[in-house]
């Protein structure tokens, strides 16, 4: 299912064409010629070449849950990541209007410059009570807490360790703080160890980063492995839950709780409130010394609006819904689980994924994950292609977030439609 090398050689020219200079070009000021804008264009012409629709930025006209309306027609849907069903809950919902009624809409400032609501306060002690940990804090951006956060901690003289897969935000962290960076391939935690041993007496403090659940592959760190390294050398642990929280464990606290490691070994526990927790925004939890630091110097936060109350709420009812209803938990896993052996059953590549709530199917090529991706759109199944250059090439695949909301019937017809468009 590659380009043809006709069509690849029609391609090139049409883009270099379009690239070729002018006399009268001001390339300093074109915005046409940045690498990003480039690299859109050989997407977005590879794609018309292929006669592959556009699959991004499709407009959901309701509620996106195990199913959506998208175009007028109802698609079974494995593209957003309302893990247990908790965004349209009417219990959600309500929380998050009683709060515009009583609040408003924004923040309308920085907390620490002009208060904060007291739901600020009672999410923050509810995402604490979560990891057990002394204290907690909320940003307005998953994104943003962990640029921030890592960028605020480290510096120039310190050094951090990360599982090459980390998170775009976590990325963009270390780079902001300046610290030697040293990537260890997935998972590895044996080559995390190396570069300690190799690397951390040259510098000052040593951050490890890794996420309880790896949103491309669906699989997870051994964490007690990584506890043991940061105490024996010295380093901060660093866990995002983005999409771990809801997601693992008995009852959705998370990896720590899948994996029966004591959630005190970790540092800083991050998370967002935009998957499971059905808001928007990032949190920290760890020891009330570290989130006083953060209150007060962390420039994403000092520098940066509130969280809208009504967010908080919807977070904070999402957070108690998720405790008080575990089967929710239950059945997400058991739909992950089923989609994962049945996919596999049918030949299909899963990779590591653990079946608990994202299940990768790895087609290879970006051509191949595109196509796919637009013949299951029009058997009615909606699943977004992740292709190169978000993964390499070769590896690009459809990525299946399930829903407790997915039916035994939604995961037979996806199955089956799968194949047919495979085969
Ligand atoms: C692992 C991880 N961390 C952080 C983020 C950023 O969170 P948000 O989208 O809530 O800003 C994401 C987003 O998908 C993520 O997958």
């Amino acid at each position: 299912m590659g380009l043809t090398m006709a069509a690849r050689a029609a391609l090139l020219a049409r883009l270099s064409r379009k690239e070729a200079p002018t006399a009268n070009t001001t390339a300093g000021r074109d915005f046409a010629t940045l690498p990003a804008a480039r690299e859109m264009a050989l997407v977005r012409a590879g794609a018309e070449t292929m006669e592959i629709p556009n699959p991004f930025f499709r407009a959901h006209e309701g509620i996106a849950g195990g199913h959506s309306i998208i175009g007028n027609r109802e698609l079974i849907n494995f593209s957003s990541y309302n893990y247990l069903g908790l965004n349209g809950d009417v219990r959600v919902a309500e929380a998050a209007k009683s709060a515009i009624d009583r609040h408003g809409i924004s923040a309308s400032a920085s907390r620490i410059a002009s208060g904060e609501r007291p739901v600020h306060a009672a999410l923050e002690a509810a995402l604490a009570a979560n990891y057990n940990a002394e204290a907690a804090l909320c940003f307005v951006s998953g994104h943003a807490t962990n640029v921030t956060v890592i960028g605020h901690l480290l510096g120039p003289r310190d050094l951090i360790v990360h599982d090459a897969l980390v998170h775009n935000s976590g990325a963009e962290g270390v780079r902001l703080s300046g610290a030697k960076r040293i990537a260890f391939a997935h998972n590895d935690w044996a080559a995390a160890e190396r570069e300690l041993a190799t690397n951390r007496k040259r510098h000052t403090r040593a951050l490890i980063v890794i996420e309880g659940h790896y949103s491309m592959d669906g699989d997870m760190p051994d964490l007690a492995r990584f506890v043991e390294m940061a105490k024996k050398y010295d380093a901060w642990l660093m866990v995002d839950e983005a999409h771990s929280i809801g997601v693992l464990g008995a009852t959705g606290r998370g990896v720590f709780e899948q994996q029966g490691v004591d959630p005190s070994g970790v540092d800083i526990w991050m998370g967002t409130l935009s998957k499971t927790l059905s808001g928007c925004g990032g949190y920290i939890a760890g020891s009330s010394v570290l989130i006083d630091v953060l209150k007060h110097s962390a420039p994403g936060f000092v520098y940066s609006v509130g969280m809208a109350p009504a967010l908080a709420a919807a977070s904070l009812a999402s957070l108690q819904i998720m405790r008080d209803e575990p089967w929710r938990v239950i059945r997400l896993q058991e739909n992950a689980r089923a989609f994962r052996d049945g996919a596999r059953n049918s030949g299909f590549d899963v990779g590591p994924s653990a079946g608990l709530g994202i299940v990768p199917i790895i087609l290879g090529s970006s051509v191949k994950a595109g196509r796919v991706s637009a013949t299951l759109f029009e058997a009615g199944v909606n699943v977004q292609p992740i292709l190169f250059p978000v993964v390499p090439e070769g590896s690009a695949r459809l990525r299946f977030f399930m829903s407790s909301e997915h039916t035994a019937e939604d995961i037979a017809t996806t199955l089956a439609a799968l194949s047919a468009a495979c085969g």
